[in-house]
C-alpha cells in the first residue's frame, strides 16, 4: 500500500472514498463537520438527522457520489465520545476506513484526520492503523481470496503542518506497519508451514533485508552449551529446535562502558500439543501461535533495525514444537538447566517457561542487561485477565511503568500481577532446584516465579500474552485470527517515536 499525505481541501481529492469522522459527543454541530455538511449540500447532516448514521465508535455510514466532493464516496464514521480520543483510538479509525473500503472495494482511500493537534504524531499512527487494517487471513484459500487490498491511503492533514515532517512520519508508520504485519502473517502459519526451522529461516531472509544480522544455534551447539530445559522440550518432535539470535547491524561496533543492552526474548513455541501431558483435543489448534511471543520479538527487531533506537537492543528467539513421541520428556524428568539449576519436569505442557528459562539465562551471558520476555505462558492469565489485558509481571518497576504509560499510544493494554517472594514455594521441588508447575493458584504469576529463578538479580520484565494472541471475533479495524500483540509496544518502548 502506498501512503501519503495531502494537506488543505480534501473536497478536490480524487478518490474512491474519503473516510471523515464524526465524534459522538458534539460531532454534528462542529465546525469541521458544518463545512463539510455545505460541501456536500446537506447530504452528510441528513445522514445523521435521519438517525441512518449514529457516531458510536466504528459504526460507519458510506453515501455514493456526494455531491460538492471529488471523492467517489464518503465514509462517515463513529469516532465514539471526544473525551476518550487517544492516538490508539484514531490508529483503530483509520483501520476501520480500510475495512470498510475493502468491503465497498475501493483501492484509494484518503482519511482526514479528526482533529488539528500533533498532525505528524497522527499521521504515523493513522499509517500503522490503515495497514493493520488492509491485512486479511486468507493466505491458503484457493477460492474466494478476497483480493480487494487497499492500494493508496491518503492522510489528509490540516494546512499549517510541515510536509517533510509528516512524509518522515508515515515513513515511520509504515516501517511500523509491515513489521506488525509480519508479526501477524508468522502467528497464522499453521504448523505443518511454520515449523522452528521456517521460523529461522524467514528470520534470516526478513531481517537481512533489514540490517539484521540472524545467527541461529542448532541442536549440538545447544547440547554443547547445556540448554537442556529447551532441548526436553523439542526432544518428542522430529523438527529441530533453533535458537534464534537477532542483533542490529549498526549497533555491533563496541558499546559505550556502562550502556544497557536490552535483551528482548519471545517463546516460539511452532506448535504445542502439551507433549506427554497432552492438551484435550479442543481448540488444540489455536496452539499453532504458541510462537506468537517470538514472531513479535522478531517484528519488533525488523521495525527497530529500520527506526535506530535509542539503546541497544538484542532479540533471542528459542523455537521448538512440543509433541509427544517415545523420545519426549516426561512428567518426572530432572533436567539441568543451562544456568546449572536443576528441573523437575512435572508437566511437559508447561514448556514455555523451559524454553525461555534458558534463552533468559543465555541472554545473559551475551551481556544483557535489561530483560525483557513475551510468551503465550498461561490459561491462568486468560482466566485472570481475558481477551482484554496482557499480563505484566517482573522487577523492573521502572521499564513496567514506561511500558503501561505507553498503552494509551499503542492500544496494547497490559494490567501488572504481583510477584511476592511467598509465591515461589508452590514451584519448590523435593528432588530438584525447582519443578516447572505449582499447584492450581495463581499460575500465571508461578510460571514467572519460575522464570525469575533464571534473571536471579537482571532487571526483568514478562509479558504474558496468552489469550492475546489471536482474535477469533474479527474486529471493525481488523481481520480475524493473529492480532501481533506485543510488537507495537516493545517497538515504542525502544524508538521513541
Ligand atoms: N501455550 C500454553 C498457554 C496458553 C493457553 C496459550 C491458552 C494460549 C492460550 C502453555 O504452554 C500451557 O500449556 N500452559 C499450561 C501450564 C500448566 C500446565 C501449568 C496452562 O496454562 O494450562
Ligand atoms: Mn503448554
Ligand atoms: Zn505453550
Amino acid at each position: 500500500m502506498l501512503i501519503e499525505h495531502r494537506s488543505g481541501r480534501y473536497a478536490d481529492i480524487a478518490c474512491d472514498l474519503l473516510g471523515f469522522c464524526v465524534f459522538e459527543d458534539g460531532g454534528a454541530g462542529s465546525s469541521a463537520f458544518k463545512a463539510l455538511n455545505r460541501l456536500t449540500r446537506g447530504a452528510a447532516g441528513a445522514l445523521l438527522s435521519s438517525g441512518e448514521f449514529k457516531p458510536e465508535l466504528h459504526r460507519s455510514s458510506l453515501i455514493h457520489n456526494p455531491r460538492g466532493l471529488k471523492a467517489r464516496r464518503l465514509l462517515l464514521i463513529g469516532a465514539g465520545k471526544k473525551t476518550d480520543y487517544s492516538l490508539a483510538r484514531l490508529r483503530e479509525l483509520a483501520g476501520t476506513a480500510i475495512r470498510r473500503a475493502r468491503a465497498a472495494k475501493s483501492k484509494c482511500v484518503a482519511f482526514v484526520l479528526p482533529v488539528d493537534e500533533k498532525p505528524v504524531q497522527c499521521a504515523r499512527v493513522c499509517a500503522e492503523g490503515a495497514l493493520y487494517g488492509n491485512y486479511e487471513s486468507d493466505l491458503y484459500k484457493t477460492r474466494d481470496r478476497e483480493g480487494r487490498d487497499v492500494e493508496r491511503f491518503l492522510v489528509v492533514v490540516g494546512k499549517g503542518a510541515s510536509g517533510e515532517r509528516i512524509e518522515k512520519s508515515l515513513r515511520q508508520g509504515a516501517i511500523i506497519g509491515n513489521a506488525i504485519t509480519f508479526t501477524r502473517t508468522l502467528a497464522n502459519e499453521p504448523s505443518n508451514i511454520l515449523t522452528p526451522s521456517q521460523l529461522a529461516e524467514r528470520a534470516t531472509a526478513a531481517g537481512g533485508e533489514v540490517g539484521l544480522s540472524v545467527e541461529v544455534l542448532e541442536r549440538e551447539e545447544m547440547q554443547k552449551l547445556g540448554m537442556n530445559m529447551l532441548l526436553a522440550v523439542s526432544r518428542g518432535s522430529d523438527e529441530p529446535p533453533k535458537l534464534i539470535i537477532l542483533r542490529i547491524k549498526h549497533q555491533e561496533q563496541a558499546p559505550r562502558k556502562g550502556a544497557p543492552l536490552y535483551a528482548l526474548v519471545g517463546k516460539g513455541v511452532t506448535f504445542d500439543s502439551g507433549g506427554i501431558s497432552i492438551k484435550p483435543s479442543e481448540k488444540m489448534e489455536d496452539m499453532k501461535a504458541d510462537m506468537a511471543g517470538g514472531a513479535a520479538v522478531l517484528g519488533a527487531m525488523i521495525a527497530l533495525a529500520q527506526l535506530r533506537p535509542k539503546h541497544r537492543v538484542i532479540g533471542l528467539i528459542p523455537a521448538v514444537e512440543n509433541l509427544p513421541s517415545g523420545k519426549a520428556a516426561r512428567p518426572g524428568d530432572v533436567v539441568k538447566s543451562y544456568l546449572g539449576k536443576t528441573v523437575e519436569i512435572i508437566s511437559t505442557d508447561a514448556e514455555g517457561r523451559l524454553i525461555l528459562a534458558d534463552a533468559l539465562a543465555y541472554a545473559r551471558t551475551l551481556g544483557a542487561t535489561n530483560l525483557v520476555d513475551v510468551a503465550t505462558l498461561t490459561g491462568a492469565v486468560v482466566i485472570a485477565l481475558g481477551n482484554i489485558n496482557a499480563g505484566i509481571l517482573g522487577t523492573d518497576q521502572a521499564t513496567i511503568d514506561l511500558i503501561r504509560k505507553n498503552a494509551k499510544i499503542t492500544g496494547e493494554k497490559l494490567w501488572q500481577l504481583p510477584l511476592d517472594d511467598e509465591y515461589r514455594k508452590a514451584i519448590s521441588s523435593e528432588i530438584a532446584d525447582i519443578k516447572n508447575v505449582g499447584n492450581r493458584l495463581s499460575g500465571a504469576i508461578t510460571a514467572a516465579k519460575f522464570l525469575q529463578e533464571f534473571v536471579e538479580d537482571t532487571p526483568w520484565v514478562h509479558l504474558d500474552i496468552a489469550g492475546m494472541d489471536l482474535d477469533h471475533d474479527g474486529r471493525p479495524f481488523a481481520a480475524k485470527g493473529a492480532t501481533g500483540f506485543g510488537a507495537r509496544t516493545l517497538i515504542h518502548l525502544f524508538s521513541g517515536v
